[in-house]
C-alpha cells in the first residue's frame, strides 16, 4: 500500500506535490518520489527513505513546473532503493507513472517488452506500465493508457505524465483506492483524501474500471468501455488529521476494518480459480523436500507468535505432519531439536522483532531451511529467511496488531492447504470445500464489522471490569489467548486465557460473581465440553460473554451475553472470531480512555532483545 499524487494547474507543482505525500506517509514510508514538467522534459527526482529526505534535497528548488506526480511506497516488488522509487519512466523518458498496487502478470509482460527492445532499469512490477504507455502511444495518451489496461492484471491505482501533453494527468483506478480533488483551474490526485484537503473538499472517489482524466480547466471520468461517467461529487466533512484515519477514530479502528481488503489482497492469486489448489509461486521448496518433512517449528513473538498456534492445530489437521510452536525467545535459547527433516516457519509483521529474526539465524545455524511470513517486504526477517511468504495487510501503524494476525492465519492455511496437497493428506473435495470458505472470508468479516453496536454496549458495561477471562478449547484457545492480549494490551485491564477444559484445576478458584469470562465456542466437535465449562463458571456466578456462530441458540439460555459470528468451516474460525474480540478490546480501552494507538511501555516493531 503506497501513497500517490498528482497535481495540474497555474500553481508551482513540487511543494503541492511534496505536501500531499506528507500527508499519505503513513501508507508506505519505503521511498519517495516526484516527477515534473519542466519546459516540455520530465524531471524525475526520487530515493530511497523517507520523504524528508528528498523534501530536504528539493529545499531551494525552484522549477516552474505546473503539472506533476508523486509518491511514497511501500515495497512489494523490489527492495526499498532508489532505482526501486516510484516514479517510474520508459526508454524516451516522455512518459513517468507512479503507481500503487501489484501487477501480477509482470513478469510475462517485462519479457514481452524486453523483446521489444525495451530496457528495465528497476526490480519492480510497476517500471511495465511506462514501457506499456510508450508502446501503445500514437498520439492520444487516453487511448495508450486504455490499451495498457487491457493488458495488465492485478491492484493498480496509476497516474501517467506524458512530456508530449503538459497540463494532462491520466489516472486509472482497480482495486487500489484514488480520489480526485475538484478544484478552481486546477485539479487534483491522490491515493487518500488527507493529501487533498488543503486545496479542497469537493473529491470524486473513483470507482473500480474508472479513468480520470486531468486538465487544470476539466476533469473527465470515463468508465471501463470508454464511455462518460457523471460523478458525484462527494462533499468530505473530515478534519484533516481525522482524514489520516479515514474518518475512524484510531488507526486501530481503521484496521480492524480494513482487514476484509487485507484477507482479499493475502489470497490474490493464490487460490486456483477452480478451487482445487492454492498457488504459492514464492514458495519455492521443491514437493519432494516437503513430502520427506518429518517436523515443523513455528516461532514468533506476541500476536503473530498467536498466529502461529492456530498454524499448528491447521497443519497438523490438514497435513498430518507433527507442529512445534515456539516463543521466540524461549526457541533461540533452548536447542531446540533440528534435523535436515525439519521446516522452521517464522511469522512477523514487521519483519524487524529482534527476538524473532534472532530464532530465525538460530535455527539456520542449526541448518533447518527458514520460511518467513511477514507483511514488509525485504525487512530483515525477509531478507535473512530462506523462503518468505508475505501478508499483504498494507502498513499496520497501531500498535496493536490486528489486521496483520488475521492476515497471517490466512498464510497459515494456505501453507497447511499447500503441504496437505504435496503430501495427499486431503481429498480434492475436502480442498474445495476450504478454499470456497476461504473467499468468503472477507464478505463475513464486512457482516461482523457492520454490526458492532452490541459490543460497544458491553464494552460500556464491563469497561471498569479489573480482570477478564478468555476461555475456549482448541482453535478457540488460540484465539482466545489472542483476544486477551488485545485487551490488556490497550485497556490495561488484566486478562488471561485458559484452555477452558483446565479452568478446574486451579483458576476456577478466581472465577466470582461479576468476573466478565468471554467464552469461545466456535468448534462443533468442543462444543458440548466448552459448554459445560461455561456452566462451570457459570455456578460461580461470573458474568459469561460467549461468542459462537449463528444458530447455536442454546448458548442463550446459559450465558449472559452471546455474540455471534456468521457460520464457516470451523477450522476458518479463528479469522472471524478475533474480530469481536478485537473490537471489544477496542472498545473497552475507548471507555477507559486509553491511548489506543500508542498504549503505554510498548512499540510497534520490538527491534531490542
Ligand atoms: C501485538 O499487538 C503487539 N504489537 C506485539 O505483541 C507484536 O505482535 C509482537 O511484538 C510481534 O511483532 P511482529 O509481528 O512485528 O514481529
Amino acid at each position: 500500500m503506497c501513497g500517490i499524487v498528482g497535481y495540474t494547474g497555474p500553481r508551482r507543482a513540487v511543494p503541492i506535490l511534496l505536501g500531499g505525500l506528507a500527508k499519505l506517509e503513513y501508507r508506505g514510508y519505503d521511498s519517495a518520489g516526484i516527477a515534473v514538467l519542466e519546459d516540455g522534459v520530465i524531471k524525475v527526482h526520487k530515493q530511497a527513505g523517507k520523504l524528508a529526505g528528498l523534501a530536504e534535497r528539493l529545499q531551494g528548488y525552484n522549477g516552474q513546473a505546473r503539472t506533476g506526480i508523486g509518491h511514497t511506497r511501500w515495497a512489494t516488488h523490489g527492495r526499498p532503493s532508489d532505482t526501486n522509487a516510484h516514479p517510474h519512466s520508459d526508454c524516451s523518458g516522455r512518459f513517468a507513472v507512479v503507481h500503487n498496487g501489484i501487477i501480477e502478470n509482470y513478469l510475462e509482460l517485462r519479457e514481452w517488452l524486453g523483446s521489444q527492445g525495451h530496457q528495465f532499469t528497476s526490480e519492480t512490477d510497476t517500471e511495465v506500465l511506462p514501457h506499456l504507455v510508450e508502446h501503445f502511444y500514437q498520439g492520444d495518451l487516453v487511448e495508450a493508457v486504455r490499451r495498457v489496461v487491457e493488458r495488465i492484471r492485478g491492484s493498480y491505482a496509476m497516474v501517467v505524465l506524458s512530456a508530449d501533453k503538459p497540463d494532462k494527468l491520466v489516472a486509472v483506478r482497480q482495486d487500489s483506492p484514488l480520489v480526485v480533488g475538484l478544484g478552481q483551474g486546477e485539479n487534483f490526485l491522490a491515493s487518500d483524501i488527507p493529501a487533498l484537503l488543503a486545496h479542497t473538499r469537493r473529491t470524486y472517489i473513483l470507482d473500480d474500471g474508472e479513468m480520470a482524466v486531468l486538465t487544470p480547466e476539466e476533469v473527465k471520468i470515463f468508465n471501463r468501455c470508454g464511455e462518460p461517467v457523471e460523478k458525484r461529487v462527494f462533499e468530505v466533512k473530515w478534519e484533516a488529521a481525522q482524514a489520516e484515519k479515514n474518518g475512524f477514530a484510531h488507526f486501530m479502528l481503521k484496521e480492524i476494518h480494513e482487514q476484509p481488503r487485507a484477507l482479499r489482497d493475502t489470497l490474490k492469486g493464490r487460490l486456483a480459480g477452480d478451487d482445487s489448489a492454492v498457488v504459492l509461486k514464492e514458495l519455492e521448496i521443491d514437493d519432494g523436500k516437503l513430502r520427506s518433512l518429518r517436523k515443523i517449528f513455528i516461532t514468533a513473538c506476541g500476536t503473530a507468535y498467536h498466529a502461529g498456534l492456530v498454524g499448528k492445530y491447521v497443519i497438523e489437521q490438514l497435513a498430518r505432519v507433527p507442529v512445534e510452536v515456539d516463543i521466540a525467545s524461549e526457541f533461540r535459547y533452548r536447542q531446540p531439536l533440528i534435523d535436515e527433516g525439519t521446516l522452521v516457519i517464522v511469522i512477523s509483521q514487521s519483519g524487524e522483532t529482534a527476538d524473532t529474526l534472532a530464532a530465525l539465524r538460530e535455527a539456520r545455524r542449526l541448518g533447518a531451511p527458514v520460511l518467513a511470513v511477514t507483511n514488509v517486504v525485504d525487512s530483515s526477517i525477509a531478507r535473512e529467511a530462506d523462503h518468505v511468504l508475505y501478508t499483504w495487510a498494507g502498513p499496520e501503524i497501531a500498535v496493536a496488531s490486528t489486521k496483520a494476525y488475521t492476515t497471517q492465519l490466512v498464510a497459515m492455511y494456505l501453507i497447511a492447504l499447500h503441504l496437505a496437497t504435496v503430501r495427499g493428506t486431503i481429498t480434492l473435495e475436502e480442498r474445495r470445500t476450504i478454499i470456497k470458505e476461504l473467499k468468503q472470508l472477507d464478505s463475513r468479516a464486512e457482516l461482523i464489522l457492520s454490526n458492532g453496536h452490541l459490543i460497544r454496549d458491553l464494552a460500556r458495561m464491563y469497561g471498569g471490569a479489573e480482570d477478564v477471562f478468555f476461555i475456549g478449547r482448541g482453535l478457540d484457545h488460540a484465539v482466545a489467548l489472542e483476544g486477551s492480549l488485545k485487551l490488556k494490551e490497550i485497556s490495561y485491564i488484566h486478562a488471561e486465557a485458559y484452555a477452558a477444559g483446565e479452568l478446574k484445576h486451579g483458576t476456577l478458584a478466581l472465577i466470582e460473581k461479576g468476573v466478565p469470562v468471554v467464552a469461545l465456542a466456535t468448534q462443533k466437535n468442543l462444543f458440548e465440553k466448552t459448554l459445560s465449562n461455561i456452566k462451570e463458571v457459570k455456578a460461580r456466578d461470573a458474568t459469561v460473554i460467549a461468542l459462537a456462530m449463528e444458530g447455536q441458540k442454546e448458548l442463550e439460555k446459559v450465558a449472559d451475553h452471546v455474540l455471534y459470528i456468521p457460520p464457516t468451516n470451523p477450522v476458518l474460525a479463528p479469522v472471524l472470531a478475533v474480530i469481536p474480540l478485537q473490537l471489544l478490546a477496542y472498545q473497552m480501552a475507548v471507555v477507559r480512555g486509553c491511548d489506543v494507538d500508542q498504549p503505554r511501555n510498548l512499540a510497534k516493531s520490538v527491534t531490542v532483545e
